[in-house]
């Protein structure tokens, strides 16, 4: 058995495209490994969102050719989005890189390995060969409680700050019957709980067989009639595409969580304009009510970006007043990062460093305020929690409430994969503290 170590950097997808790396490349006897020490090939899976981001890769990657100094037959390969990004650019700068592979091209991968080994050199594949590679990829092995299905690959929206429409090329959707399959086998090996991924997820518009469109509230209704599915999340979603059927839905489907991650960037209009986001504060506002009209309880969470060329104090003001009136559950906030080749990194009124750490830091006060309160007001009530493994004390458990807050609680390891009421008493740093309370579930740990 050879030892494959992969390095995820980035969102979701990538940790998906990670995990299907390592299904392509087990039948050719790599097995995974945690450490990049000892192993015969080692995938970094890049993101290129920020620049700290692609920092950090390129600190890896000279670590990894000191490495092959020593081993010279170790397989290093860039996959994700700076792979996609900068290609060539890359291979040059790091002859140590054996193998370029960007994210639509991967599951070529087995036949770049092969190449490499008669001799090529180094081998590259950054095509957007549509979603062929899904036609490619053996099934998955993934066993987690909660797992992850790529639906919808790509972006045609260009915000004007985001790398991701020219990494991940446009807008494509997997076929419903595909997806619909690949969640029964998911389904068959314990998830209970399918998140769709895609970069604007609800952009999603899949072609059945008969030649019928399928949108994202569709899927998830065709998702629900699958049993042994109990819950269905979804993300990243983009506001102009959170259509009436899709917000119908959250109150229509019950397998569907009460929990939407929904980036807003900004809460200036004059801001929203200049990102290229094509809605208005407003607008993102007015959205969030329909929400909560369809569904009361749902939870939101969010995306911002403070220091974007031009925001000025007022600006970041009605960021913060946007906040303030949505109240989230959870939220991620980043400095504006200029990246290449994006029509705002040629921006001229750029924002000092001194102010957007400053503004990054009341954002996330009054966001880390939010979050508390979220945390607080589901103590002292029951709560359904779906159990996704051991926590670190013996007996433990961690799951999570319909609103993604992870709860801990003692408890039969029989409950792994299933849903039960948790008495929620306390708060501890991130996590919620509560004990089981139904008859049935008490009886069954007192018998295990
Ligand atoms: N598809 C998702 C975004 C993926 S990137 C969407 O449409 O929302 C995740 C988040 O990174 C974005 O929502 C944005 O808040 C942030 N981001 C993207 N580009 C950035 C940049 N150049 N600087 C800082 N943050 C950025
Ligand atoms: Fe990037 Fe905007 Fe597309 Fe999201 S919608 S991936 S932020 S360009
Ligand atoms: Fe990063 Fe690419 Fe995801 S740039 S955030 S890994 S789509």
């Amino acid at each position: 058995m050879k030892k494959l170590f992969i390095k995820t950097y980035g969102c979701q997808m990538n940790a998906y495209d990670s995990a299907r790396m390592a299904d392509l490349l087990a039948p050719l006897g790599y097995a995974a490994t945690d450490a990049a020490d000892g192993a015969d090939m080692v995938i970094l899976n890049t993101c290129h969102i920020r620049e700290k981001a692609a920092e950090k890769v390129y600190s890896e990657l000279g670590r990894l050719a000191q490495m092959k100094r020593e081993k010279p037959g170790l397989l290093v390969a860039v996959a994700g989005c700076i792979a996609q990004a900068e290609g060539e650019e890359m291979t040059t700068r790091v002859p140590a890189i054996d193998m370029l592979v960007g994210p639509q091209s991967y599951h070529r991968l087995p036949e770049m390995i092969a190449r490499h080994a008669r001799g090529q050199g180094q081998v590259l594949e950054t095509d957007f060969p549509a979603l062929e590679k899904f036609d490619h990829l053996p099934q998955s092995t993934d066993t987690a409680v909660s797992a992850f299905l790529t639906v919808q690959e790509g972006c045609d929206k260009f915000c004007t700050f985001c790398v991701v429409p020219y990494t991940r090329g446009p807008e494509h959707s997997r076929s419903p019957e595909s997806v619909i399959a690949e969640a029964k086998a998911l389904a068959s090996r314990g998830a209970r709980e399918i998140v769709l991924l895609g970069q604007n997820v609800n952009a999603y518009r899949g072609t059945d067989a008969a030649g019928k469109i399928w949108n994202l509230a569709r899927l998830a209704a065709g998702l629900a009639d699958v049993e042994d599915i109990l819950r269905i999340r979804y993300m990243t979603s983009h506001p102009r595409d959170m259509d009436d059927e899709l917000i119908a839905a959250h109150g229509a489907n019950e397998k569907l969580m009460p929990f939407l991650h929904l980036p807003g960037q900004s809460g200036s209009d004059t801001v929203l304009e200049a990102m290229n986001r094509q809605h208005t504060a407003d607008d993102y506002l007015r959205l969030i009510e329909r929400l909560r009209a369809a569904r009361p309880d749902i939870a939101f969470s969010s995306d911002f970006i403070v220091g974007f060329p031009g925001e000025s104090d007022a600006d970041f003001q009605a960021t913060m007043d946007l906040v303030r009136t949505v109240k989230f559950a959870q939220c991620f906030s980043f400095k504006y990062s200029p990246r290449p080749g994006t029509p705002a990194a040629g921006a001229r009124k750029v924002i000092a460093e001194a102010v957007k750490t400053e503004r990054l830091q009341a954002l996330q006060a009054l966001l880390l305020q939010q979050q508390d309160q979220a945390n607080l007001s589901v103590i002292g009530k029951s709560v359904p929690v779906l159990f996704e493994k051991s926590g670190r004390d013996p007996g433990q458990l961690v799951g999570r409430t319909p609103w993604l807050q992870p709860v801990h609680v003692h408890g039969p390891k029989s409950l792994i994969g299933r849903v039960a009421d948790v008495a929620i008493e306390r708060l501890t740093a991130n996590s919620l503290h509560g004990a089981l309370h139904d008859e049935s579930v008490l009886l069954e740990s007192a018998l295990a």
